[in-house]
C-alpha cells in the first residue's frame, strides 16, 4: 500500500474538486486537470485521481488509460515473444503535483499509486506494458528513476514492462 502524508487522502476525480486552482508548473497538465479530465472521464476514456491536502486542496494528480501499441513500436527483447499484432498497453497519460509541493515525495508516491492501479487492473485485463509520454527532460529524470526506458523510435516515449512492474510492485 502507498502511504500519503497524514490528512492526505487519493480520490477518484469529481466536478467539485478545486481543479482550475491547481497548478504543476506546466500549463499542458493544469490545462487538462482543468478543462479536459472531467469530460473524459465521463467518457470513460481515461480515469484520473487526485491527491487532496488537509485543507481540501488539489496537492497532485494522476491519469490512467489503455492504449494498443503496435507491434513494431516494442523493443527486441519485448516483443521477440508476443504476437505480430497490436497488443494492449497501459498509459499513465498525466502526472501532476502541486509546485509549492514540489520536493516532497508526493509525485513518487503518486507514481507509486499509479503503478499500483495499473498492476491491479493488469491483473484482470492484462496488459503488457506501461507507457507514458515526457513532457520535458525533467519529466524525463524522474520517470528514468523508476526503472521506465525509452520505446526505440519514439522519441519522447518510455515504458515499463509487464514483468518489471510486477516484480516493483510484489516486492515491496
Ligand atoms: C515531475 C513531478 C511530478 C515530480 O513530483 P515531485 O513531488 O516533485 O517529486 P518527488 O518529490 O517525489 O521527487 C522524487 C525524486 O525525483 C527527483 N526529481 C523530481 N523532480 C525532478 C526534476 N525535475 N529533475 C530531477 N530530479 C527530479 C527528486 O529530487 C527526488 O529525488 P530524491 O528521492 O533523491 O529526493 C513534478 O515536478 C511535477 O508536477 N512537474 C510538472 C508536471 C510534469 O512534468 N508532469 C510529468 C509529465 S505529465
Amino acid at each position: 500500500m502507498v502511504r500519503f502524508p497524514a490528512g492526505f487522502r487519493i480520490e477518484p476525480l469529481e466536478r467539485r474538486h478545486p481543479r482550475s486552482a491547481f497548478r504543476s508548473g506546466q500549463p499542458q497538465v493544469d490545462s487538462w486537470l482543468a478543462t479536459r479530465a472531467p469530460q473524459s472521464q465521463k467518457k470513460h476514456l481515461t480515469a484520473t485521481r487526485v491527491l487532496i491536502d488537509p485543507e481540501g486542496a488539489i496537492a497532485g494528480f494522476y491519469t490512467l488509460a489503455t492504449a494498443q501499441a503496435d507491434f513494431s513500436d516494442l523493443p527486441p527483447e519485448l516483443g521477440r515473444q508476443l504476437p505480430r499484432r497490436n497488443l494492449p498497453v497501459a498509459v499513465l497519460a498525466w502526472l501532476g503535483v502541486s509546485e509549492n509541493r514540489h520536493g516532497e515525495g508526493l509525485g513518487s508516491r503518486l507514481l507509486a499509486q499509479a503503478l499500483r492501479d495499473c498492476y491491479d487492473a493488469g491483473r484482470t485485463f492484462p496488459v503488457i506494458a506501461v507507457i507514458l509520454d515526457c513532457i520535458d527532460e525533467n519529466a524525463r529524470v524522474f520517470y528514468q528513476r523508476w526503472d521506465f526506458r525509452p520505446l526505440p523510435g519514439h522519441a519522447n516515449r518510455l515504458f515499463l514492462s509487464w514483468r518489471e512492474l510486477e516484480a516493483m510492485v510484489t516486492d515491496g
